[in-house]
């Protein structure tokens, strides 16, 4: 089994309204799925779904290859931790009480809870109310209580709401940490999109209630072919050789060249006895590709 969560024609509505619409998504094992799209596109919709917070109108939802029955329910709590929108936690409890209470729950061993508030950042706190927490740090506890059984896939919206700089990075590094050293699957929501192009493989991009892309990060990078600079020492023998090429400053540009296609635009222009001085490529950013793809529906 390669996919960890397999979504197929899912859709919701409310009343009258569609809120999702035949979304189809596979999110694979080890992949860290930055799932994004404008407010109200129905990422914690979704993610509510996946998890069993909330009934499908239509569509099959498939986690670790099984649909989320009655049965499963407790197995699946615990390979899969979830934080939808508001942290959770018992305001007159302290952290390290939070923690204790999903434990005697799921049954997981005793220093998961350690482990889960040191990682987090909340060691210092552990013993104060979570009625006393910032609510930077009431995210961290939802944080800590999504990772404490140490789950095999972790589902987290907006998991850096309320973090001030410093905690976006760890939030960032923690992703990192559990993809790469405890192999968790990781299905992400940030309108933090700098931070996600950062840590993500996969990304899936929701708009008004559609998956309008979903694929790996040089799919998504590459699905806009960026442009290539080359300078040369003869400018015009160049436009010459390429007519979809302009002329910009001392060189050219190449619109639309994937990278497999670098290695022969360099050929044909060595070829033709020119000097190639300079080779650049402007790759757009994961936020202007977001604003481009969702701009057009
Ligand atoms: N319980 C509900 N009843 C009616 N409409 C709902 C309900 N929950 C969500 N919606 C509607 O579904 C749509 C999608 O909401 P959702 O919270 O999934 O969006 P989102 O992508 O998570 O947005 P944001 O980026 O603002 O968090 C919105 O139009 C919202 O009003
Ligand atoms: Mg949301």
């Amino acid at each position: 089994m390669d996919n960890v969560i397999s979504v197929e024609h899912l859709s919701k509505t409310y009343g009258k309204t569609t809120v999702l619409s035949d979304v189809s998504l596979t999110i694979p094992k080890g992949a860290v799925y930055g799932f994004i799209g404008p407010n109200g596109a129905g990422k914690s919709t979704t993610m509510k779904i996946i998890l069993g917070l909330v009934q499908p109108s239509k569509g099959e939802v498939e986690v670790f290859g099984e649909r989320l029955t009655s049965r499963n329910r407790r197995d699946f709590m615990l390979k899969v931790g979830g934080m939808i929108e508001e942290p959770a936690g018992y305001s007159h409890l302290t952290g390290i009480e939070n923690l204790e209470v999903v434990r005697r729950l799921l049954g997981f061993p005793r220093e998961n809870i350690e482990w889960a508030l040191d990682i987090v950042g909340l060691g210092q706190a552990k013993n104060k109310k979570v009625s006393q927490y910032s609510l930077g740090m009431k995210q961290r506890l939802g944080i800590a209580l999504a990772i404490c059984r140490r789950p095999a896939l972790l589902v987290l919206d907006e998991p850096t709401n309320g973090l001030d700089p410093y905690g976006i990075d760890e939030m960032r590094d923690l992703l990192a940490h559990l993809a790469a050293n405890e192999g968790t699957t990781i299905m992400v929501s940030s309108h933090i999109l700098s931070e996600l192009e950062k840590v993500s493989t996969h990304f899936g991009i929701l708009n008004k209630g559609k998956l309008i892309f979903e694929g790996s990060r040089s799919q998504l990078l590459n699905a806009h072919s960026p442009s290539l600079f080359v300078r040369v020492d003869n400018v015009e023998k160049c436009l010459s050789l390429f007519p979809s090429a302009s002329q910009v400053g001392g060189g050219v540009e190449l619109p639309g060249i994937p990278d497999h296609g670098i290695t022969k635009v360099c050929e044909t222009i060595i070829a033709s006895d020119l000097q190639i001085l300079e080779v650049t490529r402007s790759r757009e950013s994961l936020e202007e590709i977001f604003m481009s793809l969702t701009a057009e529906r």
